[in-house]
């Protein structure tokens, strides 16, 4: 298979590359360090800066023109430790982990052929109900999550503001792959949520002191079942990108249940079928998209 993928240059993201080039999969990697990709792997290395749209673009034209694509992974994420505005003048974790990766899949999509999988990674922080210590979700308005400025639902407190802005842009991508299937009913369209996996990079902006505490001290607080590691959450994401029991899926949220990959229903918005539909007009119309 060929296998176009983001966030495999760290954390389970790369644990999962590295296991599907040795499956012998060929692998196109967009990475805002290329030369951090594993030498060894069929696998090519694009500059792709998520921060960056007309990187983004220029990722999204090379592939375009590149062999057909089997699966899609949109992995890649952050998370800050406050609000921050990107470099497109949208707040950054939304416009990386949401907007980026929508504007790169709306390019692809005509080049998709039925069959493709395309799996965006989400996290079980997106539902009220799990209980994490992630301020979850108050809505999924395009706009006050871009513009946080004008969201009147605005927590107080910078940690918090972050936290929801990360939870409500993994609800985005969520909802994406759920519209996505209504839109590409041909597509292998998914969502996954790894659990909680510590010792990735994703802590980094707190700090290396902190996020070593957090990866230590936040699993004893939290139950078995949410608990994963690189490993584990590399070879279920592997899986999901090239194991044959995933190619039928369509719109599905796939969740990590240690010590299984259980397909489960996401919280109640990430449900909500004209909400998701909302969503997705509302980043094209946000990035230009839109047709007229
Ligand atoms: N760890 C968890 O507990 C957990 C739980 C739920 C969901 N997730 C999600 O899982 C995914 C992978 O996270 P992880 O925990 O493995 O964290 P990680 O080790 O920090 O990996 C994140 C990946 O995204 C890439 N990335 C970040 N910003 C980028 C940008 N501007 N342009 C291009 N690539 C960028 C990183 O590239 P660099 O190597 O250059 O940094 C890295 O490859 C994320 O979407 C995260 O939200 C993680």
């Amino acid at each position: 298979m060929h296998i176009v993928m983001t966030g495999a240059t760290s954390g389970f993201g790369a644990n999962a590359a590295g296991r599907l080039a040795a499956e012998g999969h060929r692998l196109t990697i967009g990475a805002r360090r290329p030369d951090a990709v594993v030498p060894g792997w069929n696998a090519m290395a694009l500059p792709l800066d998520l921060d960056d749209f007309a990187s983004v673009d220029t990722f999204g034209d090379a592939v375009a023109k590149g062999p057909a694509i089997d699966a899609l992974v949109l992995n890649a994420g952050l998370q800050t430790a406050a609000l921050e505005t990107g470099a497109e003048g949208y707040e950054r974790t939304f416009a990386v982990n949401q907007l980026a990766h929508f504007r790169l899949l709306c390019r692809l999509l005509p080049q998709l052929a039925p069959g493709v999988r395309v799996i965006l990674t989400g996290s079980g922080t997106h539902d009220p109900e799990e209980g994490t210590m992630v301020t979850p979700p108050a809505h999924a308005n395009a706009e006050w999550l871009a513009f946080p400025d004008r969201d009147p639902t605005l927590p107080k407190g910078a940690r918090s503001q972050a936290f929801r802005a990360y939870s409500s842009s993994k609800l985005a991508n969520i909802m994406t792959a759920r519209e996505l299937a209504r839109r590409r009913p041909d597509l292998a369209a998914m969502s996954f949520d790894p659990g909680y996996v510590p010792w990735t990079g994703l802590a980094r902006s707190s700090g290396k002191i902190l996020s070593s505490l957090v990866s230590l001290i936040l699993p004893l607080t939290m139950k078995r079942d949410r608990k994963s590691t690189v490993a584990k959450s590399g070879e279920y994401l592997a899986a999901l990108a090239a194991g044959p029991a995933y190619a039928g899926a369509h719109g599905d949220y796939w969740s990590v249940r240690n010590p299984a990959l259980k397909r489960i229903e996401p919280s109640a918005l990430a449900r909500d079928d004209a909400a998701c539909a909302k969503l997705w007009d509302d980043c094209e119309r946000l990035l230009g998209l839109a047709k007229a």
